[in-house]
């Protein structure tokens, strides 16, 4: 089969569209026919070595797919040929530990495609058991678009940012991939959710995705805007997948006793943190890995319902995956692009 290959770690110069193996599905296993691969820049960080070092090459990345199911190993029961599915972007690598609840906080859990292979190829193999039936009936660059980011969402708003009905939700990013989804869930669970973006061309997106503030923080000061639009209260809860540039600024936008969530480093691995500020405070700091397949499950529904939508900034050939991956570390893109084998 065609695969875009990396065989070191570097920048998108790295790949290599070439023919590979084909999977064969074992116990326990099926492989699906990629329709379309969703990519993250969590690809792109392992790409570079910036995750793992410890990497086997040649490796083939890629962690959100939609397609169908073409092979059936021994041990696999609810499954027939031609299914259409979606593979799980998480899961815990090693069986031992597959009764762990919940489930990304098993040791071995990891992101698809980091050390097995994922779906950056026109052929995957995936334990059955994180294949899940495709019921969303929407064309597959869209379904590919939202596994990661819809778990990561559900995840990082419901269940650690607890965001209910009129709740005050601050969201980092909006027009990112995972940003994007974080809106969407936030209005899906009844908050009122505002939001930042770093170009104007990225308004008309956030807002067709439910954010009723709208920040530029190139121009603006987004911890002032935000304390403005809550009368000097502040958020209940801040949603984050930047990091270090703005860690200040969301402890300011934050109300007293309000939940910080971060799942994100894009603007910088490191910043400071003041004690008195949030004890005094009382802010709750949480961190967000991935999600279960049960929250992944509540999102698709969203998905398949229409409540949450996909936006498909562009698809690209797989065979210019380097390309798919330049336009994303550019910033220019606008919710996601997917790979099409
Ligand atoms: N923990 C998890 O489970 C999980 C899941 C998904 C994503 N993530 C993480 O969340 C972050 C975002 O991922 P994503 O896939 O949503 O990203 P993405 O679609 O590539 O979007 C990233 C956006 O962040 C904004 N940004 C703000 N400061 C930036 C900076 N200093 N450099 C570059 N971009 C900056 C840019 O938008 P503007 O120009 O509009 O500001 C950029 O387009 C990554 O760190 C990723 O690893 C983690």
């Amino acid at each position: 089969m065609k695969a875009a290959v990396i065989h070191q770690f570097g920048g998108p110069e790295v790949f290599c569209y070439e023919e590979v193996p084909e999977p064969q599905p074992g116990s326990g296993e099926v492989v699906v026919k990629v329709a379309a691969c969703g990519i993250n820049r969590y690809d792109l960080y392992l790409r570079m070595g910036a995750v793992f070092k410890d990497l086997a090459f040649p490796h083939v990345l890629g962690a959100d797919v939609a397609g169908e199911v073409v092979a059936i190993g021994p041990q696999v029961s609810g499954f027939e040929e031609g299914d259409a599915v979606i593979i799980s972007p998480g899961y815990p690598v090693d069986p031992a530990d597959w009764s762990i609840r919940p489930m990304n906080r098993a040791p071995s859990f990891e992101v698809t495609g980091t050390h097995t292979w994922g779906g950056n190829a026109e052929y995957v193999r995936m334990p059955a058991r994180f294949v899940l039936k495709d019921e969303t009936h929407l064309p597959a660059p869209e379904v590919a678009a939202m596994p990661l980011v819809l778990m990561t969402a559900v995840h990082a708003v419901e269940t650690l940012g607890q965001v209910v009905e009129g709740a005050r939700v601050l969201v980092q990013a909006g027009a990112s991939g995972s940003g994007h989804a974080c809106i969407q869930v936030a209005r899906v669970l009844g908050a009122r959710v505002a939001t930042t973006v770093g170009s104007p061309d990225k308004v008309d997106l956030v807002r067709a995705a439910g954010a009723e503030l709208v920040i530029n923080h190139r121009t603006q000061d987004f911890a002032a805007e935000v304390l403005e639009w809550t009368d000097g209260v502040g958020v209940d809860v801040v949603v984050d997948c930047v990091g270090g540039s703005v860690f200040a600024g969301n402890l300011k936008a934050l109300r007293v006793g309000g939940i910080f969530v971060n799942f994100g480093l894009v603007g910088g691995i490191k910043a400071e943190l003041n004690f008195r500020e949030l004890f005094f405070r009382q802010l709750q700091l949480r961190g967000s890995f991935m999600g279960s397949t049960e929250e992944l499950k509540r999102g698709l529904h969203w998905l398949a319902e229409g409540a949450v939508k996909a936006h498909v900034d562009r698809t690209y050939p797989l065979r210019d995956a380097a390309e798919a991956h330049r336009y994303i570390e550019s910033r220019a893109v606008k919710g996601k692009v997917v790979l099409i084998p």
